[in-house]
């Protein structure tokens, strides 16, 4: 289970301005659970661990399995809330370094960006090998995996010909869209995302969980730690136990003290696409209405040798939440050597676990010092169980966190505004007058 600890902030914490936002934040809990609060249209992600169906699931793993066996690579294609659980689930539990081959596929991501390097390498990487898709997008016309689908599509088609169609499996709305009409006209098998889940909250409907279950992730298990801890965040009235609650109100009451940048830092560079997602989870659903904190994300011990110093000695507007898990299956140890040439002997029948372990405390240590307040998520392990349970905790936290601060956790009306201007310069029908003032702007008459 999930713990929150606190010893490396709790000199930053003065307990009496802190209890104004612990109420706060359970007030914030409570208008989650009533269904009355801003954006109530997308709560769907709140009680979906325990209403996900059996027969969903079964399906799921099924249209997996088929596009396993026939595939070399699978391409998933998606952008922001369609592409960053899998992708964190996905790096976090897959081996490093594997020889993937039919049966055991290797998974790519492609959508979330405009390179056309990539794009033309991937095309051709995937020119002799044995290739499908899972192309996902809850609107169906985003133009970053449009894009890209149209390239893998043609590329699917001069391959397999009639028989392209069974290689794509398309993630989508139930009912409208153009990728929906797309899947439909050439009989692609399909899943439907609800509509009241948000692209960031979607990770346990199939926009996560397909991509997972074709890089052979038990889905069951992941699906296992998002009910594990549901019931307890669900019932703990008492914000100083229920880890959410206790989260949000830290975050609020920090960023009231000019603490307006959080890091989340991690240990284990597997978990560094969790962090991606947790970005965009909070990003997204509290970054409005000139408020909310800016969520930045750490790979440490790398990133000690750079931003290290700034997070030490910088401007004081920062705080660290680390993810912690509590065990590392991992037992690789140092052996003494008769030279000690790198006079490293000191080290002698300590893990690699254990000289990472003191590096996280020694950074807690010195960051809390440097005046940094530093919490710690601690968890099981990094199984997709754990996995699961914390994605549920940000994602009930996160709810939590944006009520207290008074906006709507649930919309992204910013991301709008990028889209405009891109389809105005590129002469999309419609934007053809914003097109020629934009363009008037930028040379400057
Ligand atoms: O969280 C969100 O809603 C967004 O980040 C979306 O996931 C992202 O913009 C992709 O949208 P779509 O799935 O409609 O292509």
């Amino acid at each position: 289970m999930i713990r929150l600890e606190t010893r490396f902030a709790s000199t930053f914490i003065h307990s009496q301005e802190f209890e104004t936002f612990l109420k706060g934040a359970e007030s914030a809990r409570k208008t989650l659970h009533s269904f009355q609060g801003k954006g109530n249209e997308f709560l769907g992600w709140l009680n979906l661990p325990n209403e996900i169906q059996n027969s969903e699931i079964e399906r799921i793993i099924q249209t997996a399995e088929r596009i396993r066996a026939s595939s070399e690579v699978v391409v998933v294609i998606g952008i922001g809330g369609s592409y960053l659980g899998s992708r964190a689930v996905l790096e976090a539990s897959l081996p490093f370094f594997r020889s993937p081959k039919k049966g055991n596929p290797e998974v790519i991501f492609a959508g979330h960006h405009l390179e056309s390097r990539y794009l033309s390498e991937l095309l051709d990487y995937l020119r002799d090998r044995d290739f499908s898709i899972n192309v996902i997008s809850k609107s169906g016309t985003t133009t970053e995996p449009a894009i890209a689908f149209r390239l893998f599509w043609d590329l699917l088609v001069k391959k397999y010909g009639k028989d392209a169609a069974a290689r794509v499996v398309a993630t989508t709305d139930s009912s409208k869209g153009a990728l929906k009409t797309f899947a439909d006209a050439e009989g692609f098998d399909t899943f439907a995302i609800p509509d009241s889940v948000g692209g960031r909250y979607s990770v346990l409907t199939p926009v996560g969980l397909f991509p997972l279950a074709v890089a052979g992730i038990p889905i069951r298990k992941f699906i296992l730690g998002f009910k594990n801890i549901l019931g307890s965040l669900h019932s703990e009235t008492d914000p100083f136990k229920n880890p959410a609650t206790h989260y949000a109100a830290l975050r609020n009451y920090f960023l009231s003290s000019g603490r307006s940048v959080e890091i989340l830092a991690n240990f284990n560079p597997s978990l560094r696409y969790l962090s991606e997602w947790w970005k965009q989870l909070f990003g997204e659903s509290e970054g409005k209405e000139n408020k909310g904190i800016f969520p930045a994300s750490m790979d440490f011990t790398t990133d000690l040798h750079s931003l290290g110093q700034y997070v030490q000695e910088g401007k004081r507007i920062l705080f660290e939440t680390v993810l912690s898990p509590a065990a590392i299956h991992s037992d690789l140890t140092l052996a003494a050597t008769k030279e000690n040439l790198d006079s490293l002997n000191f080290l002698t029948g300590n893990t690699i676990e254990h000289v990472n372990e003191q590096a996280r405390l020694g950074t807690l240590l010195a960051h809390a010092d440097g005046g940094v307040p530093c919490l710690e998520l601690i968890f099981p392990d990094i199984s997709p169980e754990s996995l699961g349970e914390v994605m549920y905790f940000f994602e009930y936290s996160c709810a939590i966190s944006g009520y207290s601060l008074g906006v709507n956790p649930f919309d992204q009306p910013g991301v709008e505004a990028y889209k405009k201007n891109m389809f105005a310069l590129l002469n999309k029908e419609g934007f053809e007058k914003e097109g020629e003032l934009l363009r008037k702007r930028i040379l400057g008459n």
